[in-house]
């Protein structure tokens, strides 16, 4: 069979899934060969901030306190409180627990698959910012939308860019966007972050044209200089958002543990399509982790760490690149 020919189960797959096969969503980041190169091109997490002795005891307090329940299907006790630490994290964020719920996820990304699955037709529009956190895009592709990106300046999204498009849209007939996927805080790659303003009329827009906001939190913690505004979820009571976090950047992205937060009717649609579950048994030791109080006593050394990285590149790229 040539080359250019493909295999009987190959003709099977979607066709936005047969189109992203060839093409790595990640490019060429593991590329950089010189050793002590740092890549900037993927959120790697530095490695010496993964508090291994800390999990190792919690794997084991989990293993010792409810043994092989803790390797059921349901899981014990300590996986019920993870979602108990989770929930009061976003309820100090300012989610509304009376309207809102929390699904444990296997990681950020899965839960915006899992959004994706419960709202995405082939033929749907999503606005995303340009640029954009790239593990994310194959994500959409794969549900065969058309994406629209707004660019991103130092305040974040540029939302009266995106209020130009929708207009345009509205005038043309086409049908409103599904929903607008932000990360409003340290954005990535940008790094910047969407002012209070931004957010304000990024709510109007989404009440105006009826779309939904999918709010990326995966850095909201790891502030360097000052915390970011309000989440979005927060500041409307339209229940259109959707906010998604991750234990990624903060505690060690192999956890694979994330979460969403939607409007309860959401949530419960969110559960239905989240096919499999999740991993109850990472969900217990990263519960007894996080109810040790060990991750918040760590984030300052977390958030200290990061500043002095970031310093340190600004300083070297001055000195090495100097703008002219
Ligand atoms: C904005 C953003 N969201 C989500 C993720 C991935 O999160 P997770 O590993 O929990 O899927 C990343 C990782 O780099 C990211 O930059």
């Amino acid at each position: 069979m040539s080359e250019a020919e493909s295999t009987p189960l190959e003709e099977k797959l979607t066709a936005p899934v047969r189109a992203a096969i060839d093409e790595s969503a990640y490019g060429s980041w593991r590329s950089i060969a010189t050793e002590d190169a740092v890549s900037l091109s993927f959120g790697f997490p530095d490695p010496d901030l993964f508090p291994q002795s800390g999990l190792a005891e919690s794997v084991d307090a989990v293993l010792a306190e409810e043994g092989d329940e803790a390797l059921q299907y349901g899981a014990g006790e300590y996986r019920e409180e993870l979602r108990s630490y989770l929930v009061e994290q976003e309820r100090e964020r300012g989610i509304d627990f009376d309207t809102h719920d929390l699904l444990v996820t296997n990681g950020a990304t899965h839960a915006i698959d899992t959004v994706c699955r419960a709202f995405l037709d082939p033929g749907d529009t999503i606005i995303v910012e340009a640029p954009t956190f790239m593990g994310i895009l194959g994500v959409f592709r794969n549900f065969g939308v058309d994406i629209v990106s707004v660019p991103v300046d130092e305040d974040g999204m540029i939302v009266e860019q995106l209020a130009a498009k929708l207009r345009h849209r509205r005038e043309r007939g086409a049908e409103p966007p599904t929903f607008a996927y932000t990360i409003p805080d340290f954005h990535n790659p940008t790094g910047t972050t969407l002012s209070r303003e931004r957010r304000e009329r990024l709510l109007e827009l989404a009440e105006e044209y009826d779309f939904g906001v999918l709010e990326d939190g995966a850095y909201s913690d790891l502030w360097l200089d000052a915390e970011a505004p309000p989440p979005l979820a927060t500041m409307t009571d339209s229940e259109r958002v959707i906010r998604v976090g991750s234990f990624a950047k903060t505690l060690a992205p192999g956890v694979r543990m994330g979460w969403l937060t939607a409007p309860k009717r959401i949530q419960e649609a969110t559960e239905t399509v989240a096919a499999g579950g999740t991993n109850t048994f990472t969900e217990s030791f990263v519960g007894h982790y996080c109810e040790s109080g060990q991750l918040d006593d760590n984030l300052p050394a977390i958030r200290e760490a990061y500043r002095a990285k970031r310093d340190h590149m600004l300083d070297e790229l001055r000195r090495t690149c100097p703008l002219r």
